[in-house]
């Protein structure tokens, strides 16, 4: 059971499905969330804005003098592949997923520098297992798992550390999902054939990839670091 009392976590992407469940988890265990979104959450962020990330620091060390932890969950997807995918939408997939992320760990890392501390970065199987209609979320996802490593090592030679993690879920339950699947021809059974090519034979739930999440920002991973783990009802282990 994670312990996460009195610890300051930001938390971007916070009125989706994970960072959501995050934010509240954070909050049950005795911390501090800070939710972010661009907009319906206690600070408006929009990660690729770097004037964002920046008022929002300003904000954080104002009020609360540094961070304890980190979890950048915003991101999109889109389908296509390098046939049918116009170059608009490749770059505000990376844009969201990727620069998002980066700006996310350079904006925070100085105010987690004091005490040490964890960043999650919500990847994806994606990252681990390519799809023929996932070009963009692919080189996003793998984007952001090689930076969780460059990010741990560097955090490695803090003092205090700073940790950081990425996780990789497969398909989940909850709007991302719904949105693939309203985009298929019958979306009832492109929702029958995610959860079929899922050994455990089921989506994921949000509460699942959060719980993880908050192990990873508590002092119980204090040993974890530049990991990619998957939670994935075991989609990546054939
Ligand atoms: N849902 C899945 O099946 C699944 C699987 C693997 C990985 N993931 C990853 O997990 C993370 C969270 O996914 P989710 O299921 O909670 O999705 P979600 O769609 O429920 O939530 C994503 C949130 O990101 C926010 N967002 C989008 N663009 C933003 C921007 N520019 N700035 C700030 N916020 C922005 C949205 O407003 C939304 O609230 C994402 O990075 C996603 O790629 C999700």
């Amino acid at each position: 059971m994670a312990h996460l009392t009195d610890k300051i976590i930001l938390i971007t992407g916070a009125a989706g499905a994970v960072g959501s469940a995050v934010a509240a988890g954070v909050r049950e265990q005795g911390g501090i969330a800070i939710a972010t979104d661009l907009a319906g959450a206690d600070l408006d962020l929009d990660v690729t804005a770097e004037a964002d990330w920046q008022r929002v620091v300003d904000d954080v060390a104002a009020t609360h003098g540094h961070l304890d932890g980190l979890v950048n969950a915003a991101g999109i997807v889109a389908l296509g592949s390098i046939e049918n995918l116009d170059f608009a939408t490749w770059r505000r997939v990376l844009s969201i997923n990727l620069d998002g992320t980066f700006l996310g760990c350079k904006y925070a890392f100085p105010l987690l520098k004091p005490r040490g501390g964890s960043v999650v970065n919500l990847s994806s199987v994606s990252a681990l297992v390519g799809g023929h209609n996932l070009a963009a979320y692919n080189a996003s996802k793998g984007g952001v798992s090689l930076l969780t490593k460059s990010v741990a090592l560097l955090g490695a030679r803090s003092r205090p550390p700073i940790r950081c993690n990425a996780v990789c879920p497969s398909f989940l339950e909850g709007p991302m999902v719904d949105d693939i699947a309203k985009s298929a021809r019958d979306p009832a059974a492109a929702m029958d054939k995610m959860s079929a090519g899922i050994p455990l034979g089921r989506m994921g739930k949000p509460s699942e990839v959060a719980a993880l999440c908050l192990y990873l920002l508590s002092d119980e991973a204090a040993f974890i670091t530049g990991a990619d783990l998957p939670i994935d009802g075991g989609l990546t282990a054939r």
